[in-house]
């Protein structure tokens, strides 16, 4: 036992390995831990240079869309282990961000469930799957703040409310880390992008940001630290130059915040050739000055640009970047794996999650999110249909789709391993009811259509429901759009379809909110159903049927037009009361609010009570709503509290979502819900350095459409 080095003792403190380890690396060994490269990566956004040939040295590889990432894993361990001249073996980290084999919801999706808990399970089965698959890593939970559906990458967000990315970042990070690191489903997470990404100017992927410090604080940064608490280990910083300063190269950001403050102990990795893209940014000369301002700034891995490699050295020889500095880096990096257990299990055994298909063990979990996350947005009655539709005609490009259902990000979800709307409701409709299922037109395609066939259908049914939205390359990296409008002619199959007179049920499956407001007064009902993941099709049909009872609340507002964005709950209020400053041509509300979500059932709301109307800011205020189900069957009902603090120094949102809580209602029953207010953590508000302040005043507490006042008093 004596015999092996210190490293290499699993009985030893990682302090005590990490301090031997690094006394025997080399610079340039050093400087390799800092290098990441893909290895088999699909990802058609990951462009630019590819610092794809391999060294056993290299810290990390991404491991991307390959059919047998396990075999390459191991493969590239094998050599990793047996080149290199201490061992150290390599991470292997991939976009697991909503499912691996088995896909869950969308997170916009996931969010709607307003469920934390079920999100954590989702993310430890994506966890154990990826795991399984030979993945360390997941560049995942993604909690950016976005209110602009014209980024594709709003689909990846947890919504608009700070306070809910934070509750889903936390829960994410348990649901994959686990208990324990070295777990034998554990996966470290990754939070990404630090930060400001989501505020790319007009909706557009990878430009400049412009965020107040006021701002950055308020809205941006509460998720990642929320992650950093539930115990995130690693953090990636991302493309966009904010207000001036990239944010892959941002001291303040992401030595001062991060480090300091918030004590991130593991690594900071790069966006794919973040690095280097400070060059195109205009932060630096070239390769060499990019290299240098990224390490400096607080990014330790530098993911595909190649710089750290070929430009670290000279900085260290030249003084320009101390020693202590690429040491430090190295000591986050090896520490994670450390405490992934990597050096005692370096290679992957396969197990029973390997290559399986979504095994029908996780149905019940996933059908209950794919379920939860679906939004009634509007219903005059048509809905459910049970018992009712002789027949049914189901139309639109996604009707018979499995593939849209997985959404962006799908990793090695299969979408002939993806039951399609058209196909669930086959198998549950009875067997003298009738379905015709007709495309009607393609998603994108603006030529071939074939709008007859499907008004045929239509009018030869009893009720139409209308599939339309998005393909999955719509929504995630690089898909930005100027029009929330749904392509092709999808809006001229739904006029074509409306004119023979029948109900329609419209479905949307889309990675964001969707201009509907042309036709959406003469829809009898629609459906927002996201991108749901593998069991998509069995949750939305299950709803349309009314074996379940739709839950969703929305987690973005959803505008009536694209022209009203940026558009969300908590925007501060304006200078005129009234109408002054609204739009004259259109309407300036949303078509339907954040929170919004109907079902099956209906809850009564008793008045808000408070158990004092002062609270010391070092005290508590309890705060209760009881929510009666005063329908007929049983229903989830979502609680959602929301401060106003009406003057105060930072003028205050109109609305903050401070606490949620959901609970199942029998028919009759009641639920008292409640809120146990922390003045410090919950009505004080950040400065534009991030101090949180508390003053004394009026705080108004409202839910579900209730509300009460009460005082904060020194
Ligand atoms: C670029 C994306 O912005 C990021 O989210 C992803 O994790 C990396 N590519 C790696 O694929």
């Amino acid at each position: 036992m004596t015999g092996l080095p210190a490293y290499r003792r699993a009985e030893l403190p990682v302090g005590e390995r990490l301090a031997d380890l690094l006394g025997r690396m080399t610079l340039e060994e050093k400087i390799d831990q800092l290098h990441q490269c893909g290895v088999s990566d699909t990802n058609p956004n990951n462009t630019g240079t590819r610092g794809d040939s391999f060294r056993p040295t290299y810290g990390s590889f991404i491991v991307g869309g390959a059919p047998d990432i396990l075999g390459v894993r191991n493969a590239f361990q094998r050599r990793v282990l047996t080149e290199s001249r201490l061992g150290i073996p390599a991470l292997f980290a991939a976009d697991v961000i909503h499912g691996y084999r088995t896909i869950t919801p969308i997170p916009l999706a996931q969010a709607c469930t307003w469920n934390p808990e079920l999100v954590r399970q989702g993310c430890a089965l994506s966890a154990a799957e990826a795991k399984a698959h030979g993945i360390d890593w997941t560049f995942a939970p993604m909690v950016d703040h976005c209110v602009d559906p014209r980024w594709g990458r709003i689909a990846e967000t947890f919504g608009e409310s700070p306070h809910a990315a934070s509750v889903f970042a936390a829960a994410s990070v348990r649901g994959y880390q686990g208990e324990r690191l070295d777990g034998r489903s554990s996966i470290a997470a990754c939070l990404k992008h630090y930060v400001g990404y989501g505020a790319s100017e007009g909706g557009r992927d990878y430009v400049h940001t412009e965020i107040s410090p006021q701002n950055l604080w308020e809205m941006h940064l509460p998720p990642f630290e929320a992650g950093i608490r539930a115990g995130a280990r690693t953090v990636m910083s991302g493309f966009n130059d904010l207000n001036g300063v990239p944010t892959s190269a941002h001291p303040y950001l992401l030595t001062e915040v991060l480090r300091r403050r918030w004590g991130l102990t593991g690594p900071v990795v790069s966006d794919w050739g973040a690095v280097e893209q400070l060059v195109n940014q205009g932060f630096a000369a070239h390769g060499a000055e990019a290299a240098a301002k990224a390490l400096a700034a607080g990014v330790d891995i530098d993911m595909s640009s190649g710089l750290y490699r070929e430009h670290l050295a000279t900085h260290v020889a030249a003084g320009r970047i101390p020693l202590a500095a690429v040491d430090e880096a190295v000591r986050r990096v090896l520490r994670l794996k450390f405490e992934l257990g990597l050096f005692e299990r370096p290679y992957t055994e396969p197990n029973a999650f390997t290559s399986a298909p979504p095994d029908p063990v996780h149905f019940p979990l996933l059908d209950e999110l794919a379920a939860r996350a679906i939004v009634l947005l509007k219903n005059n009655g048509a809905l459910p249909l049970a018992g009712r539709a002789g027949t049914i005609a189901l139309l639109g490009p996604l009707a018979d789709s499995g593939a849209a259902l997985l959404g962006c990000w799908a990793q090695q979800g299969r979408a002939a391993e993806t039951p399609s709307l058209a196909a669930a409701l086959r198998e549950r409709l009875p067997a003298d009811a009738t379905l015709l299922v007709e495309p009607g037109c393609s998603v994108e395609d603006t030529t071939a259509a074939d709008l007859a066939l499907a008004t045929a259908a239509a009018r030869g049914s009893d009720l139409v429901i209308l599939c339309v939205g998005e393909e999955t390359w719509m929504s995630g990296e690089n898909a930005s759009r100027t029009t929330l409008r749904l392509a092709g002619r999808q809006e001229e199959l739904i006029e074509a379809v409306l004119a023979t007179g029948k109900p329609v049920v419209l479905v949307i499956v889309a990675g964001r909110p969707l201009d509907i407001h042309v036709f959406e007064g003469r829809l009898a009902a629609v459906v927002c159903a996201w991108p749901g993941g593998s069991r998509a099709a069995a949750a939305l049909a299950d709803t349309l049927l009314g074996r379940r009872n739709p839950s969703g609340r929305l987690a973005v507002t959803w505008p009536r037009r694209t022209g009203q964005i940026p558009l969300y709950h908590n925007m501060r209020p304006r200078a005129r009361p009234g109408d002054q400053g609204d739009y004259r041509d259109f309407p300036t509300t949303p078509l339907y609010e954040f929170g919004h979500g109907l079902g099956y059932t209906t809850f009564g709301y008793g008045p808000l009570r408070l158990d004092r109307n002062k609270v010391k800011e070092d005290g508590t205020l309890t705060a209760e709503v009881t929510v009666t189900n005063t329908g007929a069957r049983e229903g989830v009902e979502t609680v959602f509290w929301f401060i106003r603090d009406p003057a105060a120094s930072v003028t205050r949102p109109l609305r903050e979502l401070k606490h949620f809580e959901q609970a199942a209602l029998a028919p009759g029953a009641s639920h008292v819900f409640r809120f146990e207010i922390d003045p410090q953590r919950d009505l004080s508000f950040p400065d534009a350095d991030g101090r949180r302040i508390l003053e004394p005043g009026e705080i108004i507490l409202t839910a579900g459409g209730r509300s009460a006042t009460f005082r904060v008093v020194r």
